[in-house]
């Protein structure tokens, strides 16, 4: 079979980037509770890149965000590509075409106008994803693999600060802002459940990002996070 173009410009992309000829299948498969994580994970990553161009529309004349937002999809698509490929060689559960296609069909007609919620996700979903890959490189014994997580955590950890620099800088602008960021917090989605009925942490607790989240949103805004989640209950009927 011929190699098509795009093949070429993927090996190009990729071939380098791991030892994929190293990978140990058995050490692989001998974490297969590691494996479904990964393989959600790699679900919600084949999203982001058709969900970022729904944030190009909704950020159009914001050069910065539409910048962040492609940096965005170019290495969610990477961890994408990566992650399938990997799966594919162990021979865990491989994830095909229309898996990807249905999951995003859930999705084609929506439109997002609100451009703090969507950040405020966005900079949730980036720390929670850092937390949940560098969780892992624990939980996994496969040397490759390990290497990939130690540098999906990395690329997470700037998305999640990018996100939380197009926020700042809003709130430079306009102070007022900080009360919706507080509000938008409060109510805080992971991006992937946009997609996905239930988004997994890779430890049972994850107070240590929440916490870390919560800082941060209070250095963001001068404002207390816990103290607005324990308003609105407060307020709840
Ligand atoms: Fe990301």
């Amino acid at each position: 079979m011929t190699v098509s173009v795009l093949e070429e410009v993927r090996s190009r992309i990729f071939d380098k980037r791991y030892e994929w000829s190293r990978i140990d299948r058995a050490k692989a498969l001998s974490s297969p509770a590691a494996l479904d994580l990964l393989r959600e994970a790699c679900l919600i990553e084949s999203y982001l890149p058709v969900y970022t161009s729904k944030m190009t529309e909704l950020f159009w004349d914001d050069l910065e965000a539409t910048e962040v937002y492609t940096i965005e999809a170019f290495e969610a698509y990477t961890h994408y590509y990566t992650l399938r490929r990997y799966l594919d060689i162990v021979g865990y559960r491989p994830i095909s075409d229309e898996e990807i296609v249905r999951l995003r069909s859930r999705e084609r007609s929506v439109r997002y106008t609100d451009q703090i919620r969507e950040l405020v996700n966005f900079m949730a979903t980036e720390q929670f994803a850092a937390s949940f890959f560098e969780d892992l490189i624990d939980a996994v014994k496969e040397p490759v693999l390990q290497a990939m997580l130690a540098r999906f955590a990395g690329e997470e950890v700037r998305h999640s600060e990018l996100a939380c620099h197009l926020l700042r800088r809003r709130v430079e602008r306009d102070p007022d802002i900080a009360d919706r960021i507080v509000e938008m917090a409060s109510k805080v989605r992971h991006v992937g459940s946009y997609v996905l009925p239930h988004v997994s942490p890779a430890k049972d607790d994850n107070v240590k990002t929440l916490i870390e989240f919560s800082r941060r949103i209070e250095g963001l805004t001068g404002r207390s996070l816990t103290s607005a989640l324990l308003a609105a209950r407060r307020e709840a009927p």
